[in-house]
């Protein structure tokens, strides 16, 4: 099925301009124009579309309004804010509505990019209940105790941004929230970031003043009633297993970037889990406490009540951020490394084991069988596993260095 895609702008040259530009994309996609923001939702009311492309400035309707507007009505749609540079306060400002930014003028290689990666795992997610709900977020809550620390560093007239890059990288919504941002081409930095620590320094005190303390982008989880997830577990395994994923890929003398990204996805790879637990607690709670009634597993229960796991949940809502594209394919496969279409000793095979390994570590429930030996098997790396974990054990011992 060709993806529908309508681009808003009250300019009719830049309407036209696109419209030359994809021209070649007229066999996979369908591109509808709108010049203003009630044409488009006139439209969207006749016709379901898979992607809003939309400029900022507007008379009348803005584009983040429109982009409020259609997240209230069609939160199953990926919004993108298609901006000038002279617009960055206002873009700041429309950082929730929209999932993606890109700046005027805009390569055509770009555009095609970022509409292709945030469609990418469109078809991953059976339930479009779930769908709707996860393209509706616009945070992922991070720890009480963390939250406070980075408002306070904010706040405080000596903020040092090697702290506040420090306190980003121990969070995991905080450090994926960072990340949609600055690998947004509005942002223009052209290489793919995936270091908490650089994003900041490269956004700037202001600018993560501005973010953070006004747009307010990133949240605090309420913790009441979260019990039966032991969240304060999977913030602590989250940061583990991006160490442990980083360590393995140091040992495997992988390039810096992979190093980087494994870190990254280590650290992010369990986010479905508090997607699931902050805005299906009932749901998630019930398949919980089945698994442990029944003695199936976690991952077996989540596939009887969402028709997907946690890490598909995680991947789908990093992929519409549009975070590389390593990161979230090594997410969506954490648990089933097997079916990932790249069968190669890469940041995947660093997250897969690193999770499992500390699971392990902690006596953790279904923790055995998350291990894929087989998989290992095939790409000639089970026998080292062994040296693996002493390598990890030592960095502890160093104490981590998880924010280079
Ligand atoms: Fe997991
Ligand atoms: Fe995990």
């Amino acid at each position: 099925m060709k993806l529908r895609i309508l681009f808003v702008d009250d300019e009719p040259h830049v309407l036209q301009g696109l419209q030359r530009m994809l021209r070649g994309m007229r066999d996979v996609w369908e591109i509808a124009t709108a010049a203003s923001g009630p044409e488009a939702l006139d439209l969207l009311s006749r016709k379901p579309v898979d992607v809003v492309v939309t400029d900022m400035r507007m008379p009348g309707m803005d584009g983040n309004q429109l982009l409020q507007e259609i997240k209230n009505r069609y939160p199953e749609i990926v919004r993108i804010i298609l901006s000038g540079q002279s617009d960055r306060e206002m873009v700041l400002k429309s950082v929730r509505p929209a999932h993606q930014y890109l700046s005027k003028p805009c390569r055509d290689e770009i555009l095609k990019s970022t509409i292709e990666r945030s469609c990418g795992l469109r078809d991953l997610l059976a339930d479009n209940s779930l769908k709707r709900l996860i393209s509706r977020l616009d945070s992922l809550p991070s720890q009480p105790a963390l939250y406070l620390e980075i408002l306070r560093e904010l706040e405080s007239p000596y903020s040092s941004m090697h702290r506040i890059g420090e306190i980003i990288s121990q969070d995991l919504g905080m450090t994926a929230k960072i990340l949609q941002l600055v690998n947004s081409a509005f942002f223009g930095f052209r290489r793919h970031i995936s270091s908490p620590a650089e994003a900041a320094e490269l956004l700037g005190l202001e600018t993560i003043k501005a973010l953070v303390l006004s747009v307010k982008i990133f949240s605090q989880l309420d913790k009441a009633g979260m019990k039966v997830f032991a969240v304060d577990r999977i913030w602590a395994h989250s940061l583990a297993t991006g160490v442990f994923a980083k360590t393995i890929a140091t040992a495997e003398k992988q390039e810096r970037t992979v190093i980087d990204d494994a870190f990254m996805a280590g650290l992010l790879h369990d986010a479905g889990k508090l997607i699931l637990a902050a805005n299906l607690p009932q749901q998630y709670k019930e398949a919980l406490v089945a698994a442990r009634n029944k003695g199936s597993s976690d991952l077996e229960e989540e596939q009887r009540a969402f028709r997907v796991t946690h890490a598909e949940v995680g991947a789908y809502l990093l992929a519409l951020w549009g975070l590389p594209f390593p990161i979230v394919e090594a997410i969506a496969f954490h648990h089933s490394p097997s079916q990932c279409p790249h069968q190669e000793l890469g940041i995947l095979t660093a997250v897969h084991v690193g999770s499992a390994l500390e699971l392990l570590l902690h006596h953790e429930k279904d923790a055995d069988s998350q291990l894929d030996r087989k998989y290992l098997a095939e790409l000639e790396i089970l026998h080292k596993l062994p040296e693996w974990q002493a390598l990890y054990r030592q960095t502890l011992e160093e104490g981590p260095d998880h924010d280079a």
